[in-house]
């Protein structure tokens, strides 16, 4: 089969994939599998809660102002959201649509009069009717990918078998790729692999649909396909590894990725250049991105609060000291700073704005 479908078996396959099983594919500190930025604390959400209202003024204050947080996991970022009280929220135009395919995780949602929780998209959003805003993190590395290898005179596709690899149960091989599966992929060296990302590719037209006016904002850990041609470096060897693939497990890796479907996360950095070949996104990295958007102040705030509180030592001191620690680890040049933030404006008049 197609990397694409064992992929999609293994984080979606209703009954056994990792985010579909009660329990599987969490992002979390304590009871998750890995730390995304929105639970590192409440900082990362009241952030963007601060990018939604200028934003939303930009749009010129539409009511409803849908944000759809694609991808939503348990829901923790649109809580930091809500408790981030912006004006949009507080004016009673934010709609806040949560998609997330696993029942699981939906079941975590917050019920809140400004809160729809739903699996898909359209289950909430007319297709084009919408001024608002579409989030996704961490989406694009979870959606499945398929696996191809320059060769001296063109490409192959790599494709799971059921013979035993040398590393478990399936292994990889290879069969002439198709004209139209690599059509856009840069020269890259020969004997090097690199990830085919129709399925994200196709998620930004799509997200771009549903949206009239306003725009995409997909956070992630990516590079272009060239750089991942180095990152997976070159080998005939069927069991090495790919550089860009990574898979997690109890916020350590997990098992080889053709070893134990279903058991952990399968996620690969995202072609930069690929989810961008039809509309250029702004790319930005994630500290840059935060900082526009007000981090410092909100650090200052927290500083500041710390500085008066530290002596009583109450909740809000805590709160304040905590800010200061999560803005630390969300600035961090070396892990969660360094993501890449892409963001497409949908319409005319959003264009060009910060
Ligand atoms: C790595 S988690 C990120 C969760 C959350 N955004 C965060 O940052 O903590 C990716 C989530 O996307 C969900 N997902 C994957 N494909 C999806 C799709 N097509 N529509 C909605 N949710 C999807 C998965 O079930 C999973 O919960």
């Amino acid at each position: 089969m197609a990397v694409s479908e064992y992929v999609e078996a293994c984080l979606y396959d209703p009954d056994d994939g990792f985010y579909m099983r009660a329990g599987g594919g969490r992002a979390g500190g304590h009871s998750g599998h890995f730390l995304t930025a929105p639970e590192v604390g409440p900082l990362f959400g009241a952030v963007l809660a601060r990018a939604l209202d200028r934003w939303w003024a930009e749009l010129g204050e539409p009511d409803p102002f849908p944000v759809i947080d694609w991808g939503a996991g348990p829901g923790t970022l649109a809580r930091s959201i809500l408790a981030a009280e912006p004006a949009c929220m507080v004016s009673g135009a934010l709609r806040l649509v949560l998609v997330e395919v696993s029942p699981a995780q939906r079941a975590s949602h917050p019920g809140h009069p400004s809160v729809a929780s739903v699996a898909r998209v359209s289950d909430a959003v007319p297709e084009g009717a919408s001024a608002g805003v579409v989030v996704a993190n961490e989406l694009l590395d979870n959606l499945p990918f398929d696996v191809v290898c320059r060769t001296a005179d063109g490409w192959e596709e790599l494709r799971v078998t059921v013979e035993d690899g040398a590393r478990g149960r399936f292994s990889l091989v290879a069969v002439p790729a198709s004209p139209e599966f690599v059509a856009g992929l840069p020269e890259v060296a020969a004997g090097t692999r690199v990830p085919v990302q129709r399925a994200a590719r196709n998620w930004v037209a799509e997200a771009r649909r549903v949206l009239g006016r306003g725009r995409i904002v997909a956070f992630d850990y990516g590079a272009e396909t060239r750089v991942l041609a180095e990152r997976a470096g070159r080998s005939d060897d069927p069991a090495a590894g790919l550089g860009w693939l990574r898979t997690h497990r109890d916020h350590d890796d997990g098992s080889w990725w053709l070893a134990d479907p279903g058991s952990c996360d399968i996620t690969a950095d995202v072609a930069l250049d690929q989810v961008q070949a039809e509309h250029r996104a702004e790319v930005t990295t994630q500290a840059e991105f935060l900082r526009r958007y007000g981090i410092d102040e909100l650090v200052a705030e927290g500083r500041a609060a710390w500085a008066e509180r530290s002596g009583i030592g109450d909740l809000d001191a805590l709160r304040a000291r905590s800010r200061l620690s999560e803005a630390e680890a969300l600035l961090d040049p070396n892990g969660l700073g360094a993501f890449r933030v892409l963001v497409w404006p949908v319409g005319d008049d959003t264009a060009g704005h910060g």
